[in-house]
């Protein structure tokens, strides 16, 4: 499999961009979702801790995947895929790259805003703040850091939907070619 996008296929370069988000946005959301019920010991700062890194860390890779994405380009849209489908798919990938950078750019804010210590990324540096010490400004990010959230689901439902849509009734390459295999399906031939 080439390291670049070609006319039909993700390459394996914006294929491990793309299952390693997933992957680490997954863990981000639990970890977001649960870690206020924490009881208040040293481990609550950790997972905090962990969990603003790790949000660091899905920035830095959507800028790179970002970067990627504008010099490598992507592949065309699947054959007989009617215009209005390529459009809005194209138009539900931007807005799913714009979310995923909004998210933890909020939380970032969020925590600059707090007025908080400097949290150490991986426990290795200080991170720099975004914002000094503002009380409406931090109920604002935490707000869109909800927010955004679940918005992001909605858009990740839709986005995946289409995918195992594509897959399962259209029968086509759509989600296959986001996966690590050499050979795709076989393209129906024109008696069936
Ligand atoms: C893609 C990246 C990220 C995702 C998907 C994510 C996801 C979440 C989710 C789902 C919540 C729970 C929201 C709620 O209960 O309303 C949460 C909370 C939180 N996140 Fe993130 N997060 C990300 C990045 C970050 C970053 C980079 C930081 C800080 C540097 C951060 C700081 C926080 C904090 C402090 C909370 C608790 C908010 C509160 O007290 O209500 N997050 N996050």
């Amino acid at each position: 499999m080439s390291l670049r996008n070609s006319r039909e296929h993700w390459g394996a370069v914006s294929q491990a961009f793309h299952w390693l988000i997933v992957l680490l946005i997954l863990v981000l959301a639990i970890v977001g979702l649960t870690m206020g019920e924490l009881p208040r010991t040293p481990k609550y700062f950790w997972v905090y801790t962990a969990h603003k890194s790790l949000g660091i860390t899905v920035l830095a890779l959507m800028l790179a995947r970002l970067g990627w994405r504008l010099y490598a380009g992507a592949p065309a849209p699947v054959a007989g895929t009617p215009g209005w489908q390529a459009a809005i798919a194209n138009l539900t990938h931007w807005l799913l790259y714009a979310l995923v950078l909004a998210m933890p750019l909020s939380g970032w804010l969020y925590d600059s805003a707090s007025g908080l210590r400097p949290f150490r990324y991986f426990g290795q540096f200080d991170m720099p703040k975004l914002a000094g010490p503002n009380e409406w400004l931090a109920d604002l990010a935490r707000d869109a850091h909800g927010l955004l959230f679940w918005v992001l689901v909605a858009a990740v439902a839709a986005h995946a939907g289409a995918a195992f849509y594509h897959h399962l009734f259209q029968r086509d390459d759509t989600l296959v070619r986001m996966l690590p295999r050499r050979s795709t399906r076989p393209r129906p031939g024109p008696e069936s």
